[in-house]
């Protein structure tokens, strides 16, 4: 049935929002701050941290960064305000980093300011490869004067190996690792599967053993069992780790993790930009839109 759930990937972007919105439902918090903050609670309840995501990516001018920066505050108060056990997770495109860099800088710079008084972590998402460079760069410049900052790795890049050992050299690596979710050149990017899960498991190695903090973010069976092996086998204490999966996705998995003691955080996405994660969500798991288009079309 791989044809068919293309298919609906393919043929979704004709669909109406609202008939869009079913099926996205299930990977966000909802359109408001307020709903975004009652999913936050009912998973810090099930014993999950959380890290929120204003929804958004490429603007067109500073005006839209100002506003998305905005939010954010309001997001990182709102963490406080309700002591939510979270973090929180942004965008640098979002922030103005292709308009102008020195600007998206004063607003990441900003956020910081205010997430280090509420007590709050920030984690700067990794977009796609031509960001990459401008990314670590920010990254670096603000680990000077803020140590409440993490960035992510991609393992389906081929130079993210280089960038961690790196970050490791400079005691600065506080790192999230993914796979990767953007579709980018078989010149720079691993594209097997089994390529892209050896170089993950190779960059949880090279974390672990330097001791630094990794977010292990993951819905894949086997590096979950890869990372655990590697955790077990160094005796790595529990502080110098976390799992991390998306909202709506593996929830068993997840569960699973949680009741094994292990810490789990959910990226937990919200806002009036919902469109553009979902269509990413749904090109990126075909078998889920399929699935749900045959629970609304055929009653068993
Ligand atoms: P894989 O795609 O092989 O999925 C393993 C299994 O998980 C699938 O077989 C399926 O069962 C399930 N699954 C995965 N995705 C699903 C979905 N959407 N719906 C339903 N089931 C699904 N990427 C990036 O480029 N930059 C970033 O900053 C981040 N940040 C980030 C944060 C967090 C917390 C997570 C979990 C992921 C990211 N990603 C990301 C996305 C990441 O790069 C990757 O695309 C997805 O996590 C899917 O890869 P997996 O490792 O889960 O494996």
């Amino acid at each position: 049935m791989k044809w068919f759930n293309r298919l609906i990937v393919w043929i979704l972007p004709i669909f109406p929002k609202p008939f869009i919105w079913i099926f996205s439902k299930r990977y966000i918090a909802g359109k408001t701050l307020d709903e975004a903050i009652q999913t936050a609670k009912s998973l810090n309840e099930e014993g999950c941290l959380v890290t929120m995501d204003v929804l958004g990516e490429d603007i067109s001018d500073l005006k839209e960064a100002t506003a998305a920066k905005e939010e954010c505050l309001r997001m990182i108060a709102a963490l406080h305000e309700f002591g939510i056990k979270g973090s929180a997770s942004i965008k640098l495109t979002q922030l103005g980093l292709q308009i102008d860099p020195e600007a998206c800088y004063q607003n990441v710079k900003e956020i910081l300011t205010f997430a280090k008084q509420s007590n709050c972590f920030v984690r700067i998402d990794m977009e796609d490869h031509t960001t990459t460079d401008a990314t670590l760069e920010l990254y670096r410049r603000l680990r000077k004067d803020f140590n409440n900052l993490g960035t992510v790795i991609q393992a389906y890049l081929f130079r993210s190996q280089d960038d961690v050992k790196e970050l490791i050299k400079d005691k600065i690596a506080n790192l999230r690792v993914c796979k990767g979710i953007y579709i980018e050149p078989k010149s720079i990017a691993f594209k097997r599967k089994n390529q892209i899960r050896d170089n993950y498991k190779d960059i949880i190695h090279l974390m672990l053993d330097s001791g630094s903090f990794v977010g292990i973010a993951t819905h894949d069976k086997v590096l979950v069992g890869r990372s655990l092996s590697l955790i077990d086998g160094y005796k790595i204490s529990r502080d110098k780790y976390e799992f991390q999966m998306l909202l709506g996705v593996t929830e068993k998995l997840r569960r699973k993790l949680v009741q094994d003691g292990h810490a789990m955080r959910i990226y937990v996405p919200y806002g009036e930009q919902w469109y553009a994660y979902s269509m990413r969500r749904l090109a990126e798991n075909p078998g889920v839109a399929g699935h749900i288009v045959k629970n609304l079309f055929v009653r068993s």
